[in-house]
């Protein structure tokens, strides 16, 4: 495999350039190296997988947990894994660190509060979130996709669901721009954002539990102080942990979501003419596949979150050791050759398209429901109201967030023929 004396060396990874375009390297893994231990940016040593095949395994199979006590380094790799400052901020329990039988208990409470129903109710407040946004540019002519729609949009939309008052979103914008500006960087203001939405969230939902009963609390929090399974209830620190890791998990995912898909159709001017010519006849069949497909083709989530081996086992061939990290690498397995036809082609009609960008197995993406809402109302929306939508840049001057797990853009200059509203 990879050190066969006739196979080139593995092409470097993590670096700006990788960033940049990392499918002809990922292509060179699934070929060659499909399980690859790696030295991440960070120091800690870690597998790779990138075939389809491996990936869907890897992400249903129980003896990889979730669990960082599971890591081998976990006594001296202290915050070198997971989110910055969840240690700090008594974050550990939340549904991305747990195994079963506790991730089956807290997921099935969670899942009593956030229903597919709840977020169809959602649509017509994300819709004028979206124009809301749309509004506040459209006369200049000219954005930044990313600041002005990708990155807000989110964060109004999840705290409104979660039951934040709107006087407050601001502070939850800015904490969620410190995460998101320094991601991939240092990591003090990413700690004590954390800390401050943490303890934010824990003030709100002890005043929720008070106020129960008197009206005004059909919201997400209440819901989840509310649900209970056989007579038990979330603990206020779980319900926090919780609701902490609803705006961690949706915002950034759904920030490039947006970022990554408006680029993908600009870069594709003939599906970008047919989705526009689709929603003008007033078909929406095309936005609901198209949307699976950008996913797919480069999707949010580059690297689904941390495994490690409980016991030695194999993974396409190769042996990983207890106590091993795991990575699956998702924007590879779904660009593989094996599983999807002319996987590098980005095709808005695609119909076998079973791409995990949303994960697989039990800790699939709780709010796919949600990320689709908003993805497709906010793409939707933009090329109705903004038909003349084209960058202002560059492909070579944009620049990719450096980040481990996220793949996004960090800016997205955009230009129009200015509207008045
Ligand atoms: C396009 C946007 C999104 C993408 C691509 C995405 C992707 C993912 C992926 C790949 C996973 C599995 C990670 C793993 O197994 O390692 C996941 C889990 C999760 N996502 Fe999303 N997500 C998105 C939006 C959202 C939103 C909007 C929410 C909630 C408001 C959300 C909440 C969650 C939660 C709570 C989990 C953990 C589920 C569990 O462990 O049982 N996600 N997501």
């Amino acid at each position: 495999m990879h050190d066969d004396k006739d196979t080139p060396p593995a092409p470097p990874l993590f670096t700006w350039e990788f960033a940049a375009d990392p499918y002809p390297a990922y292509a060179w893994l699934r070929e060659h190296a499909p399980v690859h231990r790696t030295a991440l940016p960070s120091g800690v040593e870690a597998w790779l997988v990138t075939r389809y095949a491996d990936a869907r395994q890897a992400l249903a199979d129980q003896r990889l947990s979730k669990n960082p006590a599971h890591h081998s380094e976990s006594a001296h790799g202290k915050g070198k894994v997971g989110i910055p400052g969840e240690r700090s901020a008594n974050l550990m329990t939340h549904l991305l660190n747990i195994d079963p039988p506790d991730h089956t208990r807290l997921r099935r409470l969670v899942s009593k509060a956030f229903t597919p129903r709840r977020v169809a109710e959602f649509a017509p407040r994300v819709q004028e979130l979206t124009d809301q946004l749309i509004d506040a540019f459209i006369d200049k002519g000219e954005a930044d996709l990313i600041h002005e729609f990708a990155f807000p949009l989110p964060i109004y939309a999840i705290c409104d669901l979660l039951g934040v008052p709107r006087e407050d979103q601001d502070d939850f914008r800015d904490w969620a721009g410190m995460m998101i500006r320094h991601g991939g960087g240092p990591r003090g203001g990413v700690a004590r954002s954390v800390k401050k939405m943490r303890g934010y969230l824990a003030e709100l939902i002890h005043r929720k539990r008070e106020e129960l009963g008197e009206g005004g609390d059909d919201d997400l929090i209440s819901g989840l102080i509310r649900a209970s399974d056989h007579g038990e209830h979330l603990t206020e620190n779980e319900a926090a942990a919780m609701a902490f890791i609803l705006l961690f998990a949706g915002f950034e995912t759904t920030v490039n979501l947006i970022g990554n898909g408006v680029y993908a159709l600009l870069r594709n001017p003939g599906e970008r003419e047919r989705l526009q010519r689709a929603l003008a006849e007033g078909d929406e069949s095309l936005l609901a596949t198209g949307v699976e497909e950008l996913l797919r083709y480069d999707g949010p989530v580059e690297l689904a979150t941390w495994r490690f081996a409980t016991e030695p086992i194999t993974l396409g061939g190769q042996r990983i050791a207890a106590g091993d990290p795991v990575l699956v690498v998702l924007a590879a397995a779904d660009r593989d050759p094996e599983r999807f036809a002319e996987p590098d082609t980005l095709d808005l009609s695609r119909r076998d398209n079973q791409h995990l960008g949303y994960g697989h197995g039990i800790h699939y993406c709780l709010g796919a429901p949600l990320a689709r809402l908003e993805g497709q109302a906010a793409l939707a929306t933009l090329l109705r109201r903004l038909p003349d939508l084209r960058l202002a840049a560059d492909p070579e001057e944009l620049r990719w967030r450096g980040g481990l797990i996220m793949r996004g853009l960090r800016t997205l200059p955009v230009e129009f023929a200015p509207r008045i509203r």
